[in-house]
């Protein structure tokens, strides 16, 4: 039981931060830059969001409801929430416009994700969900397998 316990603990910390990051960005179909926010908000707190990219060394706000601060007012995004947990910020056709060399990052309630991409790196959403589905689930599987051979 510890053993295993043990073996969950490492896998979660080894590899659930490389496969399975909270932040994810992609192309929609419609050219639309999607940045999917999956970190977990806190009960019984008032949770905020924030986006925002750092391309150089620029830092730019592009959503957040954090009173007191504003976003760049050159970007119309538009956040929505996710189920389970998370928020998802969309900005209209923005493909064009979207910086070569980008760190995206989110804050979720003082939480914080980051990922850099290279504009080429971008893949279209529909890839993405997919890859994000197989890699989680395979995760998932090791840790049972694991589990079993242990207990
Ligand atoms: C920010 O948005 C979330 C989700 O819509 C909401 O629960 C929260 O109360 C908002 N925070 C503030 C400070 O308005
Ligand atoms: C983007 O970053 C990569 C490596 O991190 C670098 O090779 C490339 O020159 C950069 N491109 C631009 C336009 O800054």
């Amino acid at each position: 039981m510890l053993k295993s316990l043990f073996v969950y603990g490492l896998l979660g910390v080894l590899l659930i931060p490389a496969k399975c990051n909270p932040i994810v960005v992609c192309i929609e179909d419609d050219d639309d830059l999607r940045v999917d926010c999956l970190i977990k908000s806190k009960p019984n707190k008032i949770n905020t969001y924030e986006f925002s990219w750092s391309s150089g060394t620029k830092e730019i706000l592009i959503n957040t409801n954090v009173s007191g601060s504003s976003a760049d007012s050159q970007f119309k995004s538009t956040v929505e929430e996710l189920q389970p947990h998370g928020y998802r910020m969309t900005l209209s056709h923005f493909k064009e416009k979207i910086p070569l060399n980008t760190t995206y990052m989110c804050k979720v309630t003082g939480e914080i994700a980051r990922i850099k991409m290279e504009k080429a790196q971008l893949a279209p959403c529909s890839a993405v969900s997919l890859f994000l589905k197989s890699s989680c689930s395979w995760i998932i599987c090791l840790l049972l397998t694991l589990h079993q051979t242990h207990s």
